[in-house]
């Protein structure tokens, strides 16, 4: 995990590493303001009012941002904190950093599509449940032809860079998705104006384009809202999958989950989901996954994200879904 979430580092440390390492490029916002923060010590006080594990700089800066806080330069926003303090500790006290991305959809779709059908799908950490409708998005994979839902091009539009030498195995069509479910341990409602509101505010504020797709893929998740369980993935998959369809395949699957668990409890969930029919799917760090042999020998980018199935990586893969870097057989 990075220092920013480490939640023994000081927070001064924790917001100059944010700063310089996560927001860096990503978000002139973020940077300023976490740059602002560490070098200033009523900020600082305030902050550490809250419990280590809320005093994360993306939570702090989403409770402030979905309570108006003004975008730009930090000493306006660090004037805005102090007078609305009270509110934005309530927030972080209340909510959990949970960023629901539907474009990771078009790193698990080549997965999908190679699998016999009909599918079953468990997504663990499914947070508001957007990446459960793979079939329900259009893709465009560079150098193909547009991908869409079979009842027509979906407001959801994702696109995807192919990378390296080794063919990405886009399929041609949708995999036919017949049940999906998916747990989380504070699950969002899609149909919730409040719970989407929040996951707005969790997307960065230069992200615009996150922003738009966000709003799109609920309001299509809302017309048939996903089945999620409320609890911990460990101790609720082999419930939710022996819920599942017997003549669907099963296939259960993450994405930048796995991490907020210790080692044992990432020990005990593959021991699990290898026990269990079907396929598994899991889209993680480098080093969050025991037991995965990482391909370092195909061209990665250090943010890059380790697309494996059944236990063998197949992809580099971007960590919001722009971009997949498939490799050949080992
Ligand atoms: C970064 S979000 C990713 C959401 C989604 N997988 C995606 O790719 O858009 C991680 C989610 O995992 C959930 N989570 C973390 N630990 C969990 C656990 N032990 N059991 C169930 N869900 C968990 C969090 O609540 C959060 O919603």
């Amino acid at each position: 995990m990075s220092t920013s979430t480490d939640a023994s580092a000081s927070t001064a440390d924790r917001y100059r590493s944010f700063a310089e390492v996560e927001a860096r490029g990503m978000s002139a916002t973020y940077e300023a303001w976490a740059a602002g923060v560490a070098t200033d010590a009523s900020t600082l006080a305030l902050i550490d009012e809250l419990p280590p594990p809320k005093r994360q700089p993306n939570l702090v800066f989403s409770a402030a941002r979905l309570l108006g806080a003004p975008s730009g330069a930090y000493p306006a926003f660090a004037e805005w904190l102090a007078e609305h303090w009270g509110a934005v500790r309530e927030v972080a006290l209340t909510h959990a950093t949970q960023t629901n991305e539907a474009a990771r959809c078009a790193l698990h779709l080549p997965v999908l599509g190679s699998i016999e059908g009909p599918i079953a799908l468990i997504e663990v950490g499914a947070s508001a449940g957007l990446c459960l409708y793979p079939d329900r998005y259009s893709y465009r994979y560079a150098g193909h032809p547009q991908l869409d839902p079979v009842d027509g091009p979906s407001a959801v539009v994702l696109d995807c860079e192919l990378r390296g030498d080794v063919p990405t195995p886009v399929p041609a069509g949708m995999p036919e998705v017949v049940w999906r479910a998916g747990i989380d341990l504070h699950p969002l409602d899609v149909r919730s104006a409040a719970d989407v509101d929040w996951l707005d505010a969790l997307v960065w504020p230069e992200h615009d384009d996150r922003r738009a797709r966000l709003r799109a893929a609920a309001e299509i998740a809302a017309r048939t809202p996903p089945l999620l369980v409320s609890g911990d993935l460990n101790e609720h998959l082999a419930a939710l999958a022996a819920s599942a369809p017997s003549d669907a395949t099963l296939v259960v699957f993450h994405t930048a989950v796995l991490m907020y668990l210790d080692e044992a409890g990432r020990d005990a969930f593959v021991e699990q989901v290898s026990e269990l029919p079907g396929h598994w799917l899991s889209v993680e760090g480098r080093s969050v996954v025991r037991g995965i042999r990482v391909r370092d020998d195909v061209p990665n980018e250090s943010s890059d994200l380790v697309l494996a199935v059944d236990g063998v990586q197949r992809a580099w893969a971007h960590p919001h879904g722009r971009a997949v870097t498939w490799a050949a057989n080992p």
